[in-house]
């Protein structure tokens, strides 16, 4: 009989965290759940830490922390708050972390799961691509695993031949194109947040959907895929795939490419990730080979989608450029949704704060931190100037 095994969500009340939480409830022998974090949503996190029976609950907004106390008192479960909060979660002992928060926000909690030696389901991409080096550093260093749960990343997991990479030729990472793929560039300049969001395949938080409207997401995950598998920085390809049915290859170098498949649904790569090496039921739709009309695929448009380009570029040229990237795009993505930008601005000020940057590595997670700080100040400053 399987170990049951303990599990701790950063970012429980999300898309990724809600589907995880999913998958431990379809199997309530396996899963014990250690504790749970939310940034403002007080009534999900207590929601979901009644029903998961939770050690610990967190909310990222402190001052909702009397709130919270006042709510769970009479139950056993502790209240935490801030970012202090989050962290001890982090700490607290469990098998499994799933580190699922949003944006650079995820790096520190993650990083202190990382350092008692933890398994990471990982969901958090911005966490990779700003600090990928000093990352795997800490992963060597305390002997922790990270698991990918970005579906494309989890593809590859499935398919990479991690005792022959050499044998690899390169690594295709699969985008549906979002919802403006076949929008021309012109048509993009007064799209609203309601359409950004709105994704054609999958459904998740705001700032990942606007990230895929952009194909940012892409680029970030390229980046992703550099520090996930042992593969040089020009063996990252990225091919347009509307169905998302394939959700990512591996090609070799006798010319054989192993794909992953499957629905669209993100609870395929989480339980993957929950379940590893075993793999666990989900509820996900298998695929029904006869109703599959069509598998297209197309070269991205990297003049229509800027971001890609720029995040390609990060990827290339390292140093500071994917930790600036992603602090801008956070920045800009977030202005786009309060409608302070337009969605065709959000490259506009990546590429801005990018020309500050530089190839030189970041040499702590201190200098990353201040990059981070200092590229949403540039960022702040170029939308001012729109
Ligand atoms: N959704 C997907 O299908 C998908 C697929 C692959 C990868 N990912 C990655 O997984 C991560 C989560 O995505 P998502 O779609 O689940 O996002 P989401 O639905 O927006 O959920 C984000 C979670 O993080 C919490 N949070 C937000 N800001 C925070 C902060 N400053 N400090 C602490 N917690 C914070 C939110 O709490 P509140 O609810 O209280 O605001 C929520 O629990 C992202 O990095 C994304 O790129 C997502």
């Amino acid at each position: 009989m399987t170990k049951r095994q303990t599990i701790s969500i950063l970012g429980s009340t999300g898309s990724i965290g809600l589907s995880t939480v999913d998958i431990i409830q379809r199997h309530p022998n396996r899963f014990e759940v250690v504790g749970l974090t939310a940034n403002q949503n007080l009534s999900e996190l207590v929601r979901l830490a009644k029903a998961l029976n939770a050690k610990y609950a967190a909310i990222g907004n402190e001052a909702l922390y009397a709130e919270l106390k006042e709510v769970l008192s009479g139950t056993s479960i502790i209240p935490l708050a801030g970012e202090a909060g989050i962290c001890e979660v982090a700490e607290a002992n469990s098998d499994i972390v799933m580190s699922a928060i949003v944006g650079a926000a995820g790096l520190k909690p993650t990083l202190q799961a990382i350092r008692r030696g933890a398994t990471i389901a990982l969901a958090n991409k911005e966490c990779l691509v700003c600090a990928g080096d000093l990352m795997l550093e800490e992963v060597n260093r305390y002997g922790s695993k990270l698991l990918p749960v970005d579906s494309e990343h989890n593809a590859i997991f499935q398919v990479f031949d991690q005792e022959h990479a050499s044998d690899v030729e390169r690594i295709i990472l699969t985008a549906s194109g979002g919802p403006f793929l076949n929008q021309t560039i012109d048509e993009l300049t007064d799209v609203t947040p309601e359409q950004a969001v709105a994704h054609p395949n999958w459904d998740m938080g705001a700032k990942i959907s606007v990230d895929s409207a952009t194909m940012m997401n892409k680029g970030l995950e390229m980046i992703e895929a550099y520090y996930l598998f042992p593969v040089n920085r020009d063996q990252v390809d990225v091919i347009v795939h509307p169905q998302s049915v394939i959700h990512s290859m591996v090609e070799y170098v006798d010319g054989s490419v192993l794909a992953q498949m499957g629905t669209p649904d993100m609870r395929t790569p989480i339980s993957y990730c929950l379940g590893w090496p075993d793999r666990l039921s989900t509820g996900a739709k298998g695929l029904d080979f006869a109703t599959l009309a069509d598998l297209t695929f197309v070269e991205p448009d990297y003049a229509k989608f800027r971001c890609l380009g720029l995040a390609r570029e990060s990827l290339i040229n390292g140093g500071t450029m994917p930790a600036a990237m992603n602090a801008a795009n956070e920045v800009a993505v977030d202005a786009f949704l309060n409608r302070n930008i337009g969605f065709l601005d959000i490259a506009c000020v990546v590429e801005k704060v990018l020309e500050k940057f530089d190839m030189k590595a970041p040499q702590s997670l201190a200098n990353v931190y201040e990059i981070d700080k200092q590229a949403r100040i540039m960022a702040h400053e170029a939308i001012a100037c729109l």
